[in-house]
């Protein structure tokens, strides 16, 4: 199996996590509602379910999971994966979370979608990347479409919310 163990970014380095990487802090933003409102899991994660997590995506060889770490100080601050959704059309999607919050709004997602997008094309031989969002997640959105992805379009009423249904937004962008 060729895994591909760290892309390096301008301001971070992504590595490819296994399960044995998963640290407590890990496991504490998706126990986070503030971190995991947005996301499709979270909420009653342990140790063992979030290695199994990793490990899942690890030994597969058509996914990848990557820590995002900061190039100065060594920090953990959140991860992206990306994995190949079906074959034949060549499609992929992504997946973002940035858990160290005071990070937050500081162009970390922005610089990991430009990179993991990049390594879905040239490495994955990827022709179409997707990713989708709750409608409210609009710091997500934008950091989509800083990254080149297009709003292709509505899922109504697709996500449950904090009680109740928002839309969803599905982006995507072409090699070109
Ligand atoms: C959503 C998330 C990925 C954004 O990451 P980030 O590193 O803060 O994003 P960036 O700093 O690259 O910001 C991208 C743009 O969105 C804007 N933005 C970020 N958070 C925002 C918010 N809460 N509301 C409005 N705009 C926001 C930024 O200002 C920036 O736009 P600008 O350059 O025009 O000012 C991050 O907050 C996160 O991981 N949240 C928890 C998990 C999650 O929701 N994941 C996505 C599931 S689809």
């Amino acid at each position: 199996m060729n895994r591909i163990e760290c892309l390096e970014g301008v301001r971070f380095n992504y590595v490819e996590m296994q399960g044995k990487d998963v640290t407590e802090t890990y496991v504490a933003w998706m126990n986070d509602p503030l971190i995991t409102r947005y996301m499709e899991s979270g909420g009653g994660e342990t140790i063992g379910s979030v290695r199994k997590f990793v490990n899942g995506l690890f030994y597969n060889d058509d996914a990848y999971l990557f820590a995002i770490i900061d190039k100065e100080n060594k920090q953990h601050l959140g991860n992206i994966k990306i994995y190949c959704s079906n074959f034949f059309h060549q499609r992929g999607e992504v997946g973002i979370m940035i858990g160290n919050r005071s990070y937050w709004g500081k162009g970390v997602a922005t610089e990991a979608i430009k990179i993991i997008t990049y390594f879905g094309f040239d490495v994955m031989k990827l022709k179409k990347i997707s990713a989708g969002c709750h409608a409210n997640n609009y710091g997500s959105i934008r950091a989509f479409q800083k990254s080149g992805y297009e709003i292709e379009g509505v899922l109504r009423k697709n996500n449950y919310f904090e009680g109740g249904r928002v839309d969803g937004v599905v982006l995507g962008v072409l090699p070109d």
